[in-house]
């Protein structure tokens, strides 16, 4: 079954009607997400794709680690008690992000390219320091980061995948079967803040969404995925 969960910017993300079971949160959406649907407020670079596909083999080494990094961000979520209901909602995202982690493993050892250590992204790392202290609090901001990262990796799977198209058919194919789950991810995560609080979140998206802004203008010359 399809949902329509996708509303224009102004719109707000809310459980639909009749659904009460917190795992049934977990809707299949239609994709293609645009940049608009997605709330950024500043669009990734057109130099973006060229710099970071110089290397292939660091860019798929960095996405493996993202990857590992969603499964285990969402188990982490599971600590928050506001989000105890969420418990199997947030294994469901978490066993998806292992299963990306072990595709990317496979593109790699397809290509006899070498696991290697994870890079440092100033924008995670920036957003990250945006999470306020105390719980609730903790929780609504760090699932609003989540919700950001998810938003930019799909924005910035699709900008893969147009890029590669024509020289790195299979990567730019792979990209793509991406774009739906993360975009569910981050429509999930904003569900789960906004039944928090609907209006602390807000508050935090809008927040957040300058602060990925302002930190998606400091260049980096790293083949890093954020
Ligand atoms: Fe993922
Ligand atoms: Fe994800």
């Amino acid at each position: 079954m399809v949902h329509e969960r996708f509303e224009p910017p102004s719109g707000r993300w809310e459980n639909p009607e009749g659904i009460g079971g917190l795992d049934l949160l977990y809707l299949r959406v239609r994709f293609d997400v645009s940049f608009f649907m997605l709330m950024l407020r500043r669009s990734v670079d057109s130099e973006w794709a060229p710099r970071v596909t110089r290397s292939l083999h660091d860019l798929l080494v960095d996405h493996a680690h993202l990857e590992r990094k969603a499964a285990t961000t969402a188990i982490q979520l599971e600590k928050y008690r506001e989000l105890f209901p969420k418990v199997h909602t947030l294994n469901r995202i978490a066993m998806e992000e292992l299963q990306h982690f072990e595709l990317v493993l496979g593109l790699l050892e397809q290509r006899s390219w070498a696991f290697g250590q994870p890079q440092r992204s100033e924008w995670i790392t920036g957003m990250m320091r945006g999470v306020r202290q105390g719980r609730r609090e903790s929780a609504i901001d760090h699932l609003v980061v989540c919700a950001l990262i998810e938003g930019r990796s799909c924005e910035k799977f699709q900008i893969l995948a147009a890029y590669l198209a024509k020289n790195e058919p299979e990567l730019s194919l792979f990209y793509q079967s991406l774009v739906e789950s993360e975009g569910n991810h981050y429509a999930t995560y904003l569900i789960m803040a906004r039944d928090i609080d609907l209006e602390e979140t807000d508050s935090r998206l809008d927040w957040f969404l300058d602060r990925d802004s302002e930190l998606m203008g400091h260049r980096h010359d790293l083949c890093i995925l954020h």
